[in-house]
């Protein structure tokens, strides 16, 4: 019986096949943040003499890439990535998620955007029918706090401030708990119009594209297109 975190280094190993197909001395990988993450920087150490570097969605994630001498870029010097690689928090067969439970949401939406492809790389249990039961992260600008709880609340959320956090563009964290949400895009697009929200840690608009899901008996691939 695997536990999570060799399911979790499962889906970082089944994501550097993808590097390895794209590959190149002028090639800069995309890279998200949090454990899962982690354990695919660690494993993309092995392909530094093969890229030429990676965007990173964290200051967090930059400081283990440059730990493993692999050169991280500006994204403002970047024009093309072919691969984004990313956990998620929960993510449904849509392959739309729930991100940011590092509080990273904004920096990973932006990075991802570049992209060609979104790979997620997750253990089944992040796989659910309905997305929501994870609270649902918010980044906000800090003047904007009550309002944007306000309007949470009206769509049915139950908002709490994520208490000694401050993000790397220092803003703050809501994590809007009591979500059942039906249409990931219409609701994405409902809280993206709130005034004060930098980023709503939901990927319904854009999500992944090929999702990398570990389990017991081995990687479960799931595809945007339903391939
Ligand atoms: C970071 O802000 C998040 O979006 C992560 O991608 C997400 O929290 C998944 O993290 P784990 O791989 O640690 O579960």
């Amino acid at each position: 019986m695997l536990n999570q975190n060799a399911l979790k280094q499962q889906a970082a190993d089944a994501a550097l096949d993808y590097v390895s197909e794209v590959a190149g001395p002028d090639v800069i990988i995309g890279v998200g943040t949090g454990s899962t993450a982690d354990l695919f920087i660690d494993g993309l150490a092995a392909f530094k003499g093969r890229l030429r570097g990676a965007v990173a969605s964290s200051e967090r994630s930059a400081q283990r890439l440059a730990a493993h001498g692999i050169a991280v870029l500006d994204l403002n010097d970047v024009e093309h990535m072919p691969i984004y690689v990313d956990g998620a928090d929960e993510i449904n067969a849509a392959l739309h998620m729930i991100k940011g439970g590092g509080g990273a949401l904004t920096r990973e939406k932006i990075v991802a955007s570049v992209a060609d492809r979104f790979i997620c790389i997750a253990d089944e249990s992040k796989l659910v029918q309905t997305l929501g039961a994870f609270p649902l992260p918010l980044e906000v600008i800090p003047m904007a706090t009550q309002a944007v709880a306000r309007a949470m609340i009206a769509l049915g959320g139950q908002p709490k401030v994520r208490e000694g956090f401050v993000t790397d563009n220092g803003n703050i964290i809501l994590d809007v708990a009591g979500l059942s949400i039906a249409d990931g895009a219409d609701f994405e697009a409902r809280v993206n119009h709130i005034p004060g929200v930098v980023t709503c840690g939901l990927f319904a608009l854009a999500g992944a594209d090929v999702a990398l899901l570990a389990t017991q008996q081995g990687i479960r691939k799931l595809t945007a297109s339903g391939s």
